[in-house]
């Protein structure tokens, strides 16, 4: 029997790290809706539906608290602890802003020592996995992913009652970068939020959000939003943040990272509102029928050029591409459905889908288009049924 095994719901907190909520403390990691704003139209049933099925959604401040604490005693009281020069920082929706309540929790590992204790890509996810798992936490090691994956469970708890979900990776600063990106987006326009929240949900019951299962990631779908913003609604919604140009010097850092271009423009206070007044809904509404007849076949999603689309042709995805990642390990493209990293250009962020994915992703677009044109309660409450 392990005498030192310890449950994560015992580890002591460490109550200086920050305000409680109920202290009056605001939380860094909640990220609001900015400019809530009364939009109403002939979708105003519509955005009412939307509204309905994202509130309930919404984390509550004390769940990111505990979970930003949690991230605090992984980082201190394990990681440290194994390789003092390491830090762990989140990413993914509890830092863009697009969270919903028991969402999983997206953690990086950095180090940038140049003599650290365990090699960061190859020894360290091996150890500690190995701890991890003395600290009671169910734990999977992904060596074959494009960079190691150690994916955490915890079961029922008091602070988490339906358990939580954790992904840590190493050394994944784009994803970092890319999480900025979609949190500067997010503070734009509080329609983003909303956006991605319901479709989310709608890909979630529908069963078609899962890159494990050969569907796409909530990231993919984050980027079909974000594209339709920018780039087709008409007045555009959202500004294309990539290509605005710096009005100051800026430090290499900003620009570049493992040799990707990462300008984006970051200065919220000389973005002027959106003239697209149309509501939630009707966004919605647009953003399912574009959808519906987007041409999957021969086109790339690509929200950092203008127009925000470009060929497979152009960018040779137009068959299944194996590489060799960094570690070795293959990376498979199928390249059905193409979404371009804003970044890492050179990555497909829908590579995960398959045939089979694609057909059912294009045929609940098609069938969540029809439901919302018909713009009747009683027809567009089937969008979110079950599949
Ligand atoms: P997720 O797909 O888990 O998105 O990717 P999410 O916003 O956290 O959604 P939920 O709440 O779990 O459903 C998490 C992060 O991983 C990076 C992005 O930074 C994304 O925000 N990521 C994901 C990539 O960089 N590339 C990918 O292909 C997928
Ligand atoms: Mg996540």
């Amino acid at each position: 029997m392990q005498t030192d095994h310890k449950d994560p719901a015992t580890i002591q907190t460490n109550r200086n790290m920050m305000a409680h909520p109920s202290q009056g403390g605001a939380h860094p990691l909640s990220a609001g809706p900015t400019n809530p704003q009364p939009y109403q139209d002939a979708y105003s049933g519509f955005t009412e539906y939307v509204l309905s099925i994202n509130r309930p959604q919404y984390p509550s401040a004390n769940e990111m608290y505990l979970k930003e604490q949690l991230r605090s005693l992984i980082d201190v009281e394990i990681v440290q602890r194994i390789q003092p020069s390491a830090r762990v920082i989140p990413f993914g929706s509890l830092v863009n802003g697009f969270a919903t309540a028991n969402s999983d929790l997206d953690l990086c590992i950095l180090d940038d020592s140049p003599n650290p204790r365990y090699k960061i890509k190859t020894e360290l996810p091996e150890v500690l996995a190995a701890e991890f798992e003395r600290y009671g936490f169910e734990v999977k090691l992904l060596t074959k992913t494009r960079i190691p994956i150690i994916k955490l469970v915890q079961g029922p708890t008091a602070q988490f009652p339906l358990g939580l979900a954790m992904d840590i990776g190493f050394e994944n600063r784009l994803a970092l970068h890319n999480t900025r990106l979609l949190a500067t987006y997010s503070r734009i326009d509080s329609r983003l939020r909303e956006m991605v929240l319901f479709v989310k949900h709608w890909a979630k019951v529908r069963g078609i959000n899962s890159s494990y299962h050969g569907t796409l990631s909530s990231y993919g779908y984050v980027l079909t939003i974000l594209h339709f913003l920018i780039n087709v609604a008409s007045p555009s919604c959202l500004p294309n943040l990539q290509h605005i140009g710096a009005q100051v010097p800026v430090p290499f850092e900003e620009l570049e990272c493992e040799g990707y271009n990462i300008w984006f423009f970051k200065d919220l206070t000389n973005i002027p509102p959106s003239l697209n007044r149309r509501s939630i809904g009707e966004l919605m509404a647009e953003y399912f029928s574009y959808y519906a007849q987007f041409d999957f076949r021969n086109m790339v999603i690509s929200i950092r050029t203008p127009g925000g689309l470009l060929t497979k042709t152009s960018k040779g995805w137009t068959q299944a591409l194996d590489r060799v990642g960094p570690e070795d390990q293959k990376v498979r493209s199928r390249n059905f459905l193409c979404i371009e990293d804003p970044f890492e250009i050179t990555h497909n962020v829908g590579r995960t889908v398959g045939k089979n994915g694609l057909y059912d992703i294009r045929g609940e677009y098609m069938r969540a288009s029809k439901l919302t044109r018909a713009r009747d309660p009683r027809v567009f409450r089937a969008l979110c049924e079950q599949r």
